[in-house]
């Protein structure tokens, strides 16, 4: 599924989702999002994909918002616009999706990689939120992914100065699973992908769910969700081929049943 700004290859289990409009650094249009989210919605509905890994270029993941674009909008333009519901609609995708970071990931750049479930980055990755130093601020999730996901001290400090990290300090504030070489950084994230789709399907997308509801509920709501979802599974054949699979000391095979 190739369209103007989005090229997927598959492999065994995993779909490799690259956004290619590397001429002004993957900044993001509506049209690329469009494409995007669409392209990420596919994806979780087909059956021979179980983990999804989004990529950049080189040089950058993607470097924002398209500046350009915006630059001559008013407010109501931009509120009629409602852009903001594309870039929702990347949560609804089910399936895991890692996001494989090299080169630049700022302001929406780093939103679309902190919208994704995991995050391995290359060494010269460099992630931050440079609104503010356009007058702005975050408008896909910034404030509040970056506040969930490195408390609010260390978030308002890049939110606040438009500052960029690297890859290593991205690991240390724990915005990152793991930094590697950056030309090994893709195929990293399809192994770590290929990992995972490897488990029953319906486990890891419930997991997923909870682990979300982990950002978003309170404690007694997440846990109650954790719950039903667990008992959910003992509906599942893969409950049943995994348990009997550990009894018979043979490796499982799941079918997502
Ligand atoms: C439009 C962009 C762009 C962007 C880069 N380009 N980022 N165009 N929107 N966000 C274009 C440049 O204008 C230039 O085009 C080409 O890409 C190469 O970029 P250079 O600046 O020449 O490269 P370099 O000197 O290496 O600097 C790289 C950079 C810088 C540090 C990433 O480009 C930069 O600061 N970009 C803007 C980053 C930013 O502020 N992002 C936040 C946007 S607001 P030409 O035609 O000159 O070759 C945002 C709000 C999110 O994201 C809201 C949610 C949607």
């Amino acid at each position: 599924g190739d369209s103007k700004y989005i090229h997927t290859e598959k492999t065994d289990w995993v779909a490799l989702v690259r956004i290619v409009r590397h001429e002004i650094l993957n900044a993001l249009n509506l049209e690329l999002v469009s494409e995007l989210a669409e392209e990420l919605l596919r994806l979780d509905g087909e059956n021979d994909v179980r983990c999804i890994v989004l990529t950049g270029g080189q040089k950058a993941f993607a470097a924002g918002a398209d500046i350009s674009e915006m630059a001559g909008s008013t407010a109501i333009e931009m509120k009629m616009r409602n852009q903001f519901r594309v870039w929702d609609s990347i949560r609804l995708v089910r399936k895991p999706i890692i996001a494989a970071v090299n080169g630049f990931a700022l302001g929406g750049g780093c939103e679309l990689a902190m919208t994704c479930d995991m995050i391995v980055a290359g060494e010269d990755a460099k992630f931050g939120q440079p609104e503010v130093k356009l007058g702005v601020m975050p408008g896909a999730g910034g404030t509040q992914r970056l506040t969930r996901l490195i408390g609010k001290p260390r978030a308002l400090e890049l939110l606040l100065t438009g500052r960029r990290i690297s890859a290593d300090e991205a690991y240390r504030l724990g915005l990152v699973n793991r930094v590697v070489p950056s030309e090994d950084c893709v195929n990293e994230a399809v192994m770590l992908a290929s990992e995972i789709a490897k488990q029953a399907p319906c486990a890891v997308q419930l997991i997923k769910e909870a682990a979300n509801k982990a950002l978003d509920a309170d404690l007694q709501t997440g846990m109650e969700f954790e719950r039903n979802a667990f008992y959910l599974l003992f509906a599942t054949e893969d409950k049943s081929e995994g348990m009997r699979a550990f009894l018979e000391k043979r490796k499982p095979s799941f079918h997502g049943k």
